[in-house]
């Protein structure tokens, strides 16, 4: 049944981003794994996408775009103020990121989030018919897959979170958890990052919603849940045969020999998000600097931070403290028209990116908690030439599944300097081993395999 059943995808943001040209405003597919995955299964299952367009107002009616069905949803400014920059990424995103931010609970935010997740189900039920499978995405519409079941009981409903799921300390504090709960148990599938992240969700369930069973399988008032890990991936052979193209190469010589000067290259490549611990990472990159004598002569970092919810002042906030580091640092150690930091606040296009990989010798990946990381796993695609080390955090999703990487504790700023110190020295075979098992791991979990494990949970 699964090959002929259509596919709804639901996701805050559709697949697509309004873009200005000079003949009027279009569409174009926006960048991204989740997009590249799920794009082609659409297509082949005849489904549709269903998601807010990106910017306040009305929503444009439904559309086509490169064969793609998209339902747009509408998203006022104070729905965006309450819904968006409010519960979702004020109160649930510090949450779900073990509270390295404080939470906010306010009732004025979670009154429009119960709205806007209420709209995404009723405009998702008008699209769908019995055994349809409906995929609801992330922590911003955990409401949807409840919601959905009451309007349309014959559809399969599952839902993926791709931050991580706190544990159950952290996440008794949510004034609404037991309705957070009940919302996701709606779902015949809840799948998560990692093993733990299903876990937590169990006691959760247990503890708040009187679900009973294990990870694996939940009841709750009368239906089975199945609970499990997914860890999304990438997509590796795109990646890989992207970056074989004699012009990255090309690319990343430029930016050896014009950055990096002869020393090594250090690269950091994040969201600009207090969840990534950027700034420890460069006061690790000083302390280096500091402690070994002509360090600036070894090694520079290249830092190249993608804007991000800059509506919020905890976002700007922390642009502010990295600047100001960066500025500290090339202020204090440059010498020589050597610059030891080079900060990149702006999106890179995907080749040039690709480049930066492939320039690295060692790639820094050090988020304080991330649900998976997909920097990490495109670094490790990039990398055809088995060489570049990677410095990844025990803290990220990937870390579960990359264990050849140098792993540190993100908090611990001597221990990730002495982790940029192994990666610097590390004899080059070495390097190599790591990198093959690494890479081989991420080509048989790729993220086609992803989608298909899950949707195939979905159909069965
Ligand atoms: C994370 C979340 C996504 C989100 C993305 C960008 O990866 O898991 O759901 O779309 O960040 O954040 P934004 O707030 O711009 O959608």
């Amino acid at each position: 049944m699964s090959a002929r059943s259509r596919l709804i995808v639901v996701a805050n943001r559709l697949p697509v981003h309004r873009v200005k040209r000079a003949s009027g405003s279009g569409w174009e597919t926006s960048p991204g794994g989740l997009v590249s995955a799920l794009a082609p299964m659409l297509r082949e299952r005849e489904g549709a996408w269903v998601g807010w367009p990106g910017y306040a107002g009305e929503a444009p009616r439904p559309f086509e775009h490169e064969r793609m069905s998209l339902i747009p949803v509408g998203l006022s400014r104070s729905d965006l103020d309450g819904f968006y920059l409010g519960f979702s990424n004020a109160t649930l995103w510090p949450l779900y990121h073990d509270a390295v931010r404080y939470p906010e609970y306010h009732r004025r935010w979670w009154a429009p989030y119960v709205d806007v997740n209420n709209r995404f189900a009723k405009i998702t039920a008008r699209h769908v018919a019995d055994g349809d499978l409906v995929w609801v995405q992330d922590y911003q519409l955990q409401l949807v897959p409840l919601m959905l079941r009451q309007r349309k009981p014959g559809v399969r409903i599952g839902f993926f979170l791709h931050i991580p799921f706190p544990p159950v300390e952290l996440f008794a504090q949510l004034p609404w958890r037991q309705q957070l709960l009940e919302g996701l148990l709606g779902a015949d599938v809840v799948g998560f990052q990692t093993k733990v992240g299903a876990q937590n969700f169990v006691r959760a369930a247990r503890r708040f919603a009187g679900a009973r069973g294990h990870e694996g399988l939940l009841e709750h008032r009368g239906r089975r849940i199945q609970v499990r890990h997914f860890p999304i991936s990438i997509d590796y052979a795109a990646i890989d045969s992207a970056a074989r193209r004699p012009e990255v190469a090309q690319a990343a010589a430029e930016i050896r020999k014009h950055t990096a000067g002869g020393r090594k290259l250090l690269l950091g490549v994040d969201r600009l998000d207090y969840t990534k611990g950027i700034d420890l990472r460069l006061r690790a990159f000083e302390t280096l600097l500091e402690r070994y004598e002509n360090s600036n002569d070894v090694a520079c970092f290249v830092q190249i931070a993608v804007p991000s919810r800059e509506h919020s002042p905890e976002y700007a906030d922390m642009r502010t403290r990295i600047e100001q580091l960066v500025g500290h640092i090339n202020g204090t150690y440059s010498e020589r028209g050597l610059t030891p930091v080079h900060y990149l606040y702006r999106n890179i296009p995907f080749d040039e990116l690709l480049a930066y990989y492939l320039a690295a010798d060692a790639m820094v990946v050090t988020p304080l908690r991330d649900g998976m990381n997909l920097v990490a796993k495109e670094y490790v695609a990039t990398r055809f030439d088995n060489a570049g080390a990677l410095v990844l955090s025990e803290f990220a999703g990937a870390a579960q599944e990359l264990k050849q990487a140098i792993q540190v504790n993100p908090h611990d700023v001597d221990g990730i300097a002495a982790a940029l110190d192994q990666a610097l020295t590390m004899p080059q075979d070495e390097i190599e081993r790591r990198m093959r098992s690494m890479r081989s791991r991420v080509r048989r979990h790729d993220v086609y395999a992803w989608a298909s494990s899950f949707v195939e949970a979905m159909a069965s």
